[in-house]
């Protein structure tokens, strides 16, 4: 079947949503996705269904256990992960990252070094300066070409030292929108014995991952950024988190992934992660050519879906922009690269400030975010003080959609 953009949708009530008599726009979904009825759907019947705890001998329980059981083969299967027992949730990105940099960097010396980048969230840079901090450890950063929007690996190369320890990188920018080379990073990491951590939290969204492929050691993304609930999800290869300490209440067992596990597990969200990735594997059995009935196969027929639409969307919206005069595009803005980019894109306009521009998107119903959107690093790089304006279409955005936010926008930057 064709991509059928309103079957798609009719998926998601909140995009029903009006104000002043039009339908809302949803161009703030980088900073979280709206959620397909299927994932409430699950969550719900996770409360009223299946409400016990784990490990009992009775029903409810048995229920219980299956539902967390089934949610970790899937973000599994999700993330590719060689062998089970990899996965775990958490409350968000920020708090899993808090707590592994912690005890990543427990038996790092001083003196030992960590890479960190100037295009990363600051959810993978304040965990690992923290850590750092109390470590004595050396941070070295890498930097993106001002031009480009992208990474040089040999300036990656270049920054590798016998003691480096650690490299933290994302997957895909939050603002610039640009597809990492996480496997060159990966190699870089392994030659020289450092530990790859990947934030693939504005990845998730728009492309398959594949931490197999990728060659990194720790990979996190968050359910409420790819159509789910706000859940954090972390892989870690095997051998690296056994080895690690856990700090948990004795009667847990040390097995993963439950060793990381702290408390009761949240089960309704599990259920929404869970039917989040199955929704995205659905879009593959509709709109795509799935190689097998397999879920990671569906998964990656519903990702080609929706990328192709994407960047449709992308192409235009860059397009509209660069027409407008005073305005610069802080990202890839070739559409021959768009491999290299999601969907996401910022600018900024000459002599207006980011939340003129949003507020007066907002009067409109159109919903963006401004300002750094917690790149401290890349705003402070580009030397943008006010950040700037992020438009992020996703799957279930339209083209009118873009083209009445583009007429807005011009109507603000031509006063
Ligand atoms: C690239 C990136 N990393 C990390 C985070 C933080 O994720 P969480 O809200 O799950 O802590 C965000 C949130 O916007 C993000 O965009």
């Amino acid at each position: 079947m064709s991509y059928d953009i309103e079957r798609i949708r009719a998926n998601f009530p909140a995009l029903r949503r009006e104000q002043n008599g039009r339908p809302i726009v949803f161009f703030d979904n980088p900073a979280g996705t709206q959620v397909p009825r299927s994932v409430v759907e699950q969550m719900n019947d996770a409360m009223f269904y299946k409400n016990a705890n784990l490990g009992g001998l009775f029903a409810t329980s048995v229920a219980a256990e299956q539902l967390v059981d089934a949610a970790h083969r899937a973000g599994e299967m999700f993330v590719n992960a060689p062998r089970s027992g990899e996965v775990f949730f958490g409350q968000s990105m920020t708090t899993l990252t808090f707590g592994m940099a912690r005890v990543i960097c427990a038996d790092f010396a001083p003196g030992d070094e960590i890479i960190l980048t100037r295009m990363d969230h600051d959810a993978n840079i304040a965990p690992w300066l923290m850590a750092a901090e109390d470590r004595g450890l050396v941070v070295r950063w890498l930097d993106f070409s001002e031009e480009s929007f992208a990474f040089d690996l040999n300036d990656l190369a270049g920054l590798v030292t016998d003691r480096t320890r650690l490299i933290a990188l994302n997957y895909a920018s939050n603002v610039t929108g640009t597809i990492n080379d996480v496997e060159g990073a990966g190699r870089i990491a392994r030659a020289c014995g450092a530990q790859l951590f990947v934030d693939a939290v504005q990845y998730a969204p728009h492309g398959l991952i594949d931490v197999a492929a990728l060659g990194c050691d720790y990979l996190v993304c968050s359910a409420y950024k790819f159509f789910g609930p706000h859940y954090g999800m972390l892989w870690g290869r095997r051998d690296r988190l056994q080895a690690l300490r856990a700090y948990k209440v004795r009667a847990v067992s040390d097995e993963l992934p439950g060793r990381f596990t702290t408390g009761t597990t949240n089960r309704e969200q599990l259920a929404g992660v869970h039917a989040a990735i199955d929704y995205i594997a659905s879009l593959g059995d509709a709109y795509g050519h799935p190689a097998g009935p397999e879920l990671r196969m569906r998964l990656a027929a519903g990702y080609e879906a929706m990328k192709a639409y994407e960047d449709g969307l992308t192409g235009r919206l860059i397009e509209g922009l660069l027409g407008i005069r005073g305005i610069r595009v802080l990202g890839i803005t070739d559409p021959a690269e768009f491999r290299r980019r999601v969907s996401t894109v910022s600018f900024v306009a000459d002599g207006i400030a980011p939340s003129q521009i949003a507020s007066a998107l907002s009067h409109e119903g159109i919903q963006v975010w401004h300002g750094h959107n917690y790149a401290l690093e890349i705003y402070r790089k580009l030397g943008l003080a006010n950040g700037g304006v992020r438009i992020g279409p996703v799957h279930y955005n339209t083209v009118e959609e873009i083209d009445r936010t583009l007429e807005r926008v011009e109507t603000v930057v031509r006063g």
